[in-house]
């Protein structure tokens, strides 16, 4: 098993750029089926969901080449079979978008039931619901979601949950489908209105991406594209706070300053200095940082994404902060290696109490999940002392290179396997 070993307490400089958005690519490969023709996507992360994700495309018949480390060529004309077994799903939920790009496409699919994970139960009740009123009908039998219809007709949809799966799942059932869909109460995440762009630049007819009211009209077909993703907004909010919570001066560049609006508010608010480039956001400190309340929500709120990157700078900040977890029912865990690193945060239900501390010291932690991953990542650059983390692969997921990023901005970060981490520890002694 892989771990990532930081000697904490080094000031963060330079520049870093941020890579594409996992969570745009892992819905913009699915849609991509939906055509019987080739599409190429650039600025794809190179991160393992991806590689999970484009595994499952390959099983299922779909022709996928790496132009270059960042642009896949994808050639679905040729898909034999509409099952996508629980091995894909189990190693990443988002196969679940396989459902409507599947159902879009042959108006039928078989995709495995996606379990829970450590964030909350995630239920896709909202994405059932969706498909039904497009005229699927949708049975769980075995661990197995099936869908299936004779013909896929427009609808009214209104979410009963803000639901971003949900909203992009039901887009991919409704662009090949007869007539108008209305998506009401829809997610508005800048990931969505990447994956309506991408599928806008193939043919379909989608409005109202990135407002709560989705309209589709349904096209015949579909036609390849060459399109180029957003970058990630919640990448670059991790390395924005990489340099806050090592007092450095940071700049992240290749991003959409709109999209990082929730994120540097907070952190002005915080008094972080914030300054605006053309395609980038420089961090730097300007005075003492304050305590601050934080409630996470469905963008434009504070993206529940960031929630355990700011939980771990709040807790080197001193005074009392609050951060409310409004979206999961159950993404603290991370607190408990917090704590185990100098950290004094208490939770109770939705609600994170953080006293700020002095300073947090280094120790052997293990990431729950991958923006836990992220948090402890960010105490552990701060920390006095070695901090060592396991369960790299959850932050693999989500960030590419992490460790070569952070290199780059005068970190003292190296991975290791944990046999060549304690060798490396006997050395020390
Ligand atoms: C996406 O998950 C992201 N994952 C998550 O990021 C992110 O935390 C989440 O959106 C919220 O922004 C991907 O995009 C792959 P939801 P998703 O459906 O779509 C409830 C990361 O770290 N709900 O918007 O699964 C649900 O329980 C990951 O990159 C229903 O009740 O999230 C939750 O409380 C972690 N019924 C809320 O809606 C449903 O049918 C939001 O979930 C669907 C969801």
């Amino acid at each position: 098993m892989e771990q990532l070993i930081i000697n904490g307490g080094k000031r963060l400089n330079g520049t870093v750029s941020v890579s594409g958005a996992k969570n745009a690519a892992l819905a913009i490969i699915p849609a991509s089926i939906l055509c019987k023709d080739v599409c190429i996507i650039e600025n794809v992360p190179c991160v393992n969901d991806i590689s999970v994700l484009l595994d499952a495309m390959i099983e299922l018949g779909v022709k996928v080449n790496y132009i270059d480390e960042h642009t896949i060529r994808i050639d679905a004309r040729k898909i034999n079979t509409i099952r996508v077994n629980y091995e894909h799903i189990n190693k990443i939920r988002a196969s679940y978008y396989l459902l409507g790009a599947l159902l879009g496409r042959f108006n039928e699919a078989e995709v495995a039931l996606p379990g829970g994970c450590n964030i909350g139960n995630r239920p896709i009740d909202q994405h059932i619901k969706g498909f039904e009123a497009l005229g699927a009908e949708v049975s769980i039998e075995h661990g197995m979601i099936n869908a299936k219809t004779d013909k896929l007709v427009g609808s009214n949809i209104y979410l009963d949950v803000v639901s971003v799966g949900a909203t992009i799942n039901i887009v991919l059932a409704a662009v090949l489908a007869e007539g108008l869909t209305v998506i009401e109460n829809a997610a508005k995440e800048p990931h969505i209105v990447d994956v309506a762009n991408f599928l806008n630049s193939m043919g379909a007819d989608i409005k109202g991406s990135g407002t709560d009211t989705i309209k589709i009209h349904g096209v015949k077909k579909l036609h390849g594209t060459q399109y180029m993703m957003i970058p990630d907004q919640i990448e670059a909010g991790t390395y924005m706070v990489a340099g806050v919570i090592t007092g450095g001066d940071v700049t992240v560049t290749n991003l959409i300053p709109k999209h990082m609006e929730a994120i540097s508010a907070k952190l002005k608010e915080m008094g972080v200095g914030i300054e605006e480039l053309d395609e980038g956001i420089r961090v730097f400190m300007k005075e003492p940082l304050k305590s601050l309340h934080v409630k996470t929500l469905p963008y434009p709120g504070f993206p529940t994404d960031m929630q355990p990157q700011i939980t771990a700078l709040l807790a080197t900040i001193k005074g009392t902060s609050l951060m409310t977890e409004g979206v999961w029912e159950n993404r603290f865990q991370y607190t408990d290696e917090l704590n185990r690193m100098g950290a004094n945060i208490k939770v109770e239900g939705s609600t994170a109490f953080i006293t700020g501390v002095n300073g947090l010291t280094g120790a052997e932690v293990t990431s729950t999940d991958l923006r836990a991953g992220a948090a402890l990542v960010l105490a552990g650059l701060a920390a006095e002392g070695q901090t060592v983390i396991n369960h790299t692969d959850y932050i693999d997921r989500g960030y590419e290179h992490i460790e070569i990023k952070l290199q780059k901005l005068g970190a003292n970060i190296y991975r290791a396997t944990a046999a060549e981490n304690k060798k490396e520890l006997f050395k020390v002694m």
